[in-house]
């Protein structure tokens, strides 16, 4: 057993806390928050995650996991610190560190033994150098300290298994010691540990994520040029991912990409490598081809629907940037919906679990709690986010309900040749229209 302080009771904070102190650690979690702490001392989580609510109400029954805003409690005893506070999108694309600097800081003035700082947050490369010049600089008297960066591959929705069962985790620091330290608190999730140096860590971060989001333009771009041609791009993806060399994951076409990282990490490693002189072609490339898309959908629904919006009422089944999360950060929904307003449609929306995080990011839309309420009268609706749900609504009783038959369908949910023989004017992204060719 270790005793390790997280810091930031986010995503990625509270996932990584409740994960370490379920595996036989002693956790304190730690916010500057009151409120969300006094909400976790009561059993109220501050975001949605599946399974989470167990597992944090779980290990702080066993008294594994605790939660403060003392930063003197929360270091008592602790020989790890862990950053994982908010790196929101600053000016021009960079990444605004001003939580992790108050973080470092914080850590060093009340630190009264060695510690490991290790930082989770996604930060710009050299980050992990300046934390370990704020922690030195910072410190009332020198205590030996190392800083690590291991940074987190979670996915919102999947968060717990992907924290549990890793691809890998990356561990980065000069001081070998603290880094096989680190490493050992890894060992029981049986995954491949990399070690390197601190800059290659925080490199890797965003190499995977600008990777994974080039991926899902590249079948965004492919998804046109099939559907131009008649080939369906569900199938391409599938053949194409049976090769190892690429693998099927991150190949659906769809609305794109959103939520609280690729958005800012693809955006801030195109920056860095801006302020080197350099010029990032391909991440500019892939952040318009994913803007497009949104940007694409009242031409959709009016080619769909054989006239112009003005007066339409578009039904949006979907609103969180993906499933299984309640999260709004740069969801599709939002710029989707301020674009039909735009062209003269009313928006009317319905999802499982985002409407009320969803509420301030759209006034003008009618959220309703209800999916066949949600349907009822209206001209078209589109997919935006692929709730499994959506997959099982009664689509004869929608199509009941609809005043026109009109899917747009933003995430390839539907069986195109089934939507075709229940009479519905179904489009689907990258897939052979209803004469079989485009
Ligand atoms: C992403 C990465 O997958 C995680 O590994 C990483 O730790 C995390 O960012 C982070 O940096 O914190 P997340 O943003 O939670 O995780 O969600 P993903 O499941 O990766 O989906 C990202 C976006 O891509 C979503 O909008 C999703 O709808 C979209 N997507 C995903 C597609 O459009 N097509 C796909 O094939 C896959």
């Amino acid at each position: 057993m270790k005793q390790i302080c997280v810091v930031g009771v986010g995503y990625v904070g509270l996932v990584t806390g409740a994960c370490f102190a379920d595996l036989g650690n002693r956790v304190i979690a730690l916010d500057v928050d009151e409120k969300r702490i006094a909400n976790l001392n009561n059993g109220i989580m501050p975001i949605y995650e599946p399974g989470l609510e167990e597992l944090v109400k779980r290990n702080v029954k066993a008294g594994r996991l605790t939660f403060t805003t003392s930063y003197a409690d929360a270091l008592k005893g602790a020989e790890f610190a862990f950053i994982a506070v908010g790196t929101p999108e600053g000016v021009d694309g960079a990444a605004d560190l001003q939580y992790v600097e108050v973080a470092a800081r914080s850590l060093a003035q009340h630190m009264t033994a060695p510690l490991i700082v290790i930082n989770k947050s996604t930060v710009p490369i050299g980050t992990g150098d300046w934390v370990a010049d704020i922690v030195k600089s910072a410190q009332p008297k020198p205590i030996d300290f190392a800083v690590v960066s291991c940074p987190e591959f979670l996915r919102e929705g999947s968060a717990i298994a992907d924290f549990m069962s890793p691809h890998r985790n990356v561990i980065g620091s000069l001081d070998k010691d603290a880094a096989n330290k680190v490493a050992q608190l890894h060992l029981p999730l049986r995954a491949p540990i990399v070690i390197t140096d601190l800059r290659t860590a925080e490199m890797i971060k965003y190499a995977s994520n600008a990777f994974l989001a080039a991926k899902i333009s590249f079948i965004n771009e492919l998804a046109d040029v099939c559907e131009a041609y008649g080939a369906d791009v569900k199938e391409v993806a599938a053949g194409m991912g049976y090769d190892a060399r690429i693998g099927r994951y991150f190949l659906d076409a769809g609305l794109g990409w959103g939520g609280s990282c690729f958005p800012k990490d693809v955006q801030a490693l195109a920056f860095m490598a801006k302020q080197k002189g350099l010029n990032p072609r391909i991440l500019n490339d892939v952040v318009d081809v994913n803007y497009d898309r949104r940007r694409d959908v009242p031409k959709q629904v009016e080619q769909l629907l054989g006239g112009n919006l003005k007066g339409k009422t578009v039904g949006m089944l979907g609103l969180a940037f993906k499933e299984n999360t309640d999260d709004m950060r740069d969801a599709p929904s939002v710029d989707i919906s301020n674009a039909l307003i735009a062209a003269g449609a009313k928006v009317r929306a319905y999802d499982p679990v985002a409407r009320e995080a969803a509420a301030s990011h759209m006034p003008a839309v009618e959220i309703v709690a209800d999916v066949y309420e949600m349907a009822k009268g209206c001209d078209a609706l589109v997919v935006v986010t692929p709730w499994n749900e959506f997959k099982q609504i009664d689509l004869e009783k929608v199509k009941g309900l609809l005043k026109s038959p009109v899917i747009y369908d933003g995430r390839n949910i539907y069986d195109p040749a089934r939507m075709y023989e229940m009479g519905f004017t179904y489009r689907a992204i990258g897939r052979p229209s209803k004469n079989g060719r485009g």
